[in-house]
């Protein structure tokens, strides 16, 4: 490991980089709060043809993408590569070869300038996301502890944040799927009534169109995931480690029924001729109108139906978490945090319980970089630098679980 006991944490000038899924990201924060540049390269529309991220394709556009992307970072930010005090990447959790580049390339630029590298996890960047812009509205710094949901195309997990010592977090995992994260049903049952990819911005925009109530979607209690014998089946994920109750999730049951549905009432061939449709114009952003144009009331309504028990689903689980651990606010990141459904009604229900909840800018609530440089803020003053043999860790878990 490298001798950092030289450094201090400066005025905390971190280059940011993130390359786990599909986006590659590159910023430069101040003092884990002042955002001097953010840039993305989204591989969205890339991917949009196969209607889910292709691993061996998005490595593969992260190193073409990765030098222009932190050089406009660093031009963007006006700063050089000796302004800095250290340099983070995002170790896991992710897409192995993904993650490879920006590690890769970090490591290279930290030998290259001799500045700290700083691992992150990905998961604590989302929750940081929300806490760096909280800051910068200069509003009352949340308390510990802070319950977070972290909900995207990957992950649907309940984090406690607790104070350890006097400047480092501790995480505790207490809640997570056992099947599919959220995004990834919105994504799914998005594919399955032909819409486009990915799915949470279409069925977000399309459930304002219809009745929420029109089809009674439920949520069956989820059993205990451990067998009487103690042993963990190999098709499931084992549990969070940490004592107390968890409040799991589980949304592969309500893909299947918007399948069962679909079926029943005949819809498939309205479906296809929607997909079939989209996959005419590859290049057509419809806008809301154009979209619920090419969907009947009954499809309007099962969208909706799908969105609202999801997202009662995810408020259900959260609130009584936060009242179990006596969480003093609530965080809520990833990129299903940009439904607008979601935030309104955990506003209101937070509202109703005088807790506070902070969510991300749109911007931010996507896979970024300034999050990650932000979460590194803690670690950079903490000194806890990243050794010399970091590499990707595709199931880093936070606190755990
Ligand atoms: O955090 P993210 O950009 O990437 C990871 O999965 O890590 O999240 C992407 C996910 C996708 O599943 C997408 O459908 C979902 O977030 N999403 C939304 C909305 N915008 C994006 N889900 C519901 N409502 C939205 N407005
Ligand atoms: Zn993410």
């Amino acid at each position: 490991m490298r001798d950092t006991s030289y450094i201090n944490a400066g005025t905390g000038l971190i280059l940011g980089i993130e390359s786990s899924c599909d986006e590659t990201a590159a910023a430069v924060v101040r003092g884990g709060t002042e955002a001097l540049s953010n840039v993305v390269a989204s591989q969205m529309n890339l991917h949009a043809n196969y209607g889910g991220v292709v691993p061996e394709l998005a490595s593969r556009e992260h190193l073409r993408n990765i030098v222009p992307v932190v050089r406009e970072a660093m031009d963007r930010a006006g700063v050089g590569f000796n302004d800095l005090d250290a340099i983070a990447v995002t170790e896991g959790p992710g897409l192995a070869g993904a993650l490879l580049v920006g590690i890769t390339y970090a490591k290279a630029l930290t030998f290259g300038v001799d500045k700290p590298l700083i691992g992150v996890n990905h998961l604590e960047g989302h929750i940081h996301a929300v806490l760096m812009e909280a800051r910068q509205r200069a509003e009352t710094p949340m308390e510990l502890p802070l319950l977070a949901l972290v909900v995207s195309g990957g992950h649907t997990h309940l984090y406690l944040a607790e104070q350890k010592g006097e400047d480092r977090w501790r995480y505790r995992n207490v809640g997570r799927t056992v099947d599919d994260a959220a995004g990834e049903a919105y994504d799914k049952v998005a594919k399955l009534l032909g819409l486009g990819y990915p799915g949470g911005p279409w069925i977000d925009a399309l459930a304002r169109r219809g009745n929420p109530q029109a089809v009674p979607f439920r949520f069956a209690q989820i059993k205990p995931r451990i067998h009487r014998n103690g042993i963990v089946p190999a098709n499931k994920k084992a549990p969070p480690k940490h004592d107390g109750p968890s409040f799991d999730f589980s949304f592969s049951g309500i893909k299947t029924a918007v399948l069962r549905y679909i079926e029943t009432n005949h819809m498939r061939e309205a479906t296809a001729e929607r997909r079939a449709k989209l996959a005419e114009h590859p290049e057509w952003k419809p806008d809301t109108d154009e979209a619920a144009a090419l969907c009947d009331a009954q499809t309007l309504d099962l969208i909706a139906s799908f969105q609202h028990a999801v997202v009662g689903n995810l408020l259900r689980q959260t609130f009584a978490a936060a009242e179990t651990f006596g969480a003093r606010g609530i965080v809520v990141s990833g990129g299903v945090a940009a439904n607008s459904e979601l935030r309104r009604r955990f506003q209101a229900e937070a509202g109703r319980r005088g807790l506070p909840v902070a969510f991300p800018s749109l911007a931010l609530s996507t896979d970024n970089a300034a999050m990650i440089a932000a979460a590194a803020w803690q670690k950079l003053v903490a000194g806890d630098f990243a050794a010399d043999d970091l590499g990707p860790a595709p199931q880093l878990r936070l606190g755990g679980g």
